[in-house]
């Protein structure tokens, strides 16, 4: 067995490490496209599958993640290099990790884009902007905040400049610090905002919307939609959570603090829904708005309700502090790897990393104006680069990982850096590993590909 400690640093414990990885988990994905994937999937059915999906290859896959990182505590292009090494294989599955740190800076450039839509609206409902508007108003607002370049490129850096300012204070000066602040804030507003919507909004549809279980909405479809889903909210195949796995602490189980994980994204997910819900369905709104859900419908819903400028200024900075605690496990794989490979200090790597990042979400957001003619498969680049990292880069990788951990890593060192209680439970997952998880994304994977370029 290896004790070696990672030299970018460790968790001081077990509870920093499942809050660090649970900030990295709740981001954009749970609250606003959980909420309105949801919506457009009918709802109960919807959220069964996604249920299952978590359980069955979202769990497994990121147990596959974090003994990788761990078992090597580095970078995760490094730590899949090397623990080919241990295990004497080619060094060439050292690919996973590149995947995932290019998928993870393609997605960093629109997310970033989204996030930043995010601070101007925590800025617009801090100052009134949505008092009493009207459905056209705020759709308008957010066409325009969409046509304006400079507004999204002044929301875009400011978001990049924090992301970086964390990254760059290191693992225990940047990430655990913060996640020691904004991960109890998190779970404060979000506990706010439920008690609100429990008290002012149709609770009872809210929660009949999200949990009355219609087989008939149930499509195939659907099934893809939760599956994609399930990888991206639990920031799998790309390198994060590897990336945090390397600064765990040897001996906590990987096992029970994945499931923690796991359950704690999926209550932010379901808790978010039920904030939401009740407030669209109080101001009779459609709850299958799409992604418009959270920038037009609930501004206008939050701005009809008694004391709603307040709740809903709460509610976008929720989200921007989940965006941003995402974000910053999007950046870490490859600082920490720029740090490994050429021996620079944190800020310097964050600063050239992050100015990088900076560039590609500007193509992201001149795609919405300037560049609104540009298309690529069909698609805007945003969507484009949405398309190509959920549906093509996440399940590959995610793929990849599985087959790695499950097949190609020898069953002595998966046993023993996973260490779970029993024999039995090493059965399961291997299992899983092995067979369900593969299997059950390269359906999704071929038929979601199919669907689009089709
Ligand atoms: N899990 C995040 C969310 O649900 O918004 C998104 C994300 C973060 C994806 C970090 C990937 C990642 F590495």
């Amino acid at each position: 067995m290896q004790s070696k400690q990672s030299i970018h640093g460790s968790w001081a414990n077990r509870w920093i490490f499942i809050l660090a990885a649970t900030g990295s988990a709740v981001g954009l994905g749970n609250i606003w496209k959980f909420p309105y994937i949801t919506g457009e999937n009918g709802g109960g059915a919807f959220v069964l599958v996604y249920l299952f999906c978590i359980l069955l290859v979202g769990i497994p896959i990121m147990m596959g993640e974090i003994l990788v990182g761990r078992r090597a505590r580095q970078s995760p292009i490094n730590a899949v290099r090397e623990t080919a090494a241990e295990a004497g294989i080619s060094q060439n599955w050292s690919l996973i990790g590149w995947l995932g740190v290019l998928a993870g800076y393609i997605i960093f450039s629109f997310y970033s884009v989204v996030a930043g839509w995010v601070l101007h609206y925590i800025a617009g409902m801090g100052t009134g902007q949505f008092v009493d508007i009207s459905s056209d108003l705020a759709g308008q607002r957010f066409t325009d905040l969409l046509a304006s370049p400079e507004q999204m490129l002044m929301w875009h850096t400011l978001f990049v400049l924090m992301v970086v300012g964390v990254i760059a204070g290191g693992v225990n000066k940047g990430l655990e610090r913060a996640t020691k602040i904004m991960m109890p804030a998190l779970f404060v507003l979000l506990l706010v905002l439920l008690g609100y919507s429990v008290n002012t909004g149709s609770f009872a549809e809210g929660w009949d919307f999200l949990f009355s279980f219609n087989p008939d909405a149930l499509t195939w479809d659907a099934v893809l939609v939760a599956l994609g889903h399930a990888f991206f909210t639990l920031s799998l195949g790309m390198g994060a959570i590897m990336a945090y796995g390397s600064y765990m602490g040897k001996k906590d189980s990987i096992g029970v603090t994945v499931l923690t994980i796991g359950v704690l994204d999926t209550l932010v997910a379901l808790v978010a829904g039920l904030a939401i819900f009740p407030v669209v369905f109080a101001n009779q709104m459609d709850p299958g708005a799409g992604p418009g859900l959270m920038f037009i419908t609930l501004p206008v819903a939050f701005g009809q309700m008694p004391g709603g400028q307040v709740f809903g200024f709460l509610f976008f900075m929720l989200v921007g502090v989940a965006a941003w605690t995402s974000a910053i496990s999007l950046l870490e794989p490859a600082t920490a790897w720029v740090v490994e490979r050429f021996g620079l200090r944190r800020l310097p790597a964050a600063l050239l990393l992050g100015f990088v990042i900076w560039l590609m979400g500007i193509a992201s957001l001149l795609s919405f104006n300037h560049w609104a003619e540009i298309k690529m498969l069909g698609m805007s680049i945003f969507d484009f680069l949405d398309f190509i990292t959920a549906n093509i880069m996440l399940p590959l990788s995610g793929l990849m990982i599985a087959i790695y951990s499950g097949w190609a890593l020898n069953k002595h060192i998966t046993r023993d850096e996973l260490s779970l209680s029993s024999e039995a439970a090493y059965s399961a997952w291997s299992l899983v590993i092995r067979f369900v998880a593969p299997i059950a994304v390269m359906i999704i994977f071929v038929v979601n590909l199919y669907d689009k370029l089709a």
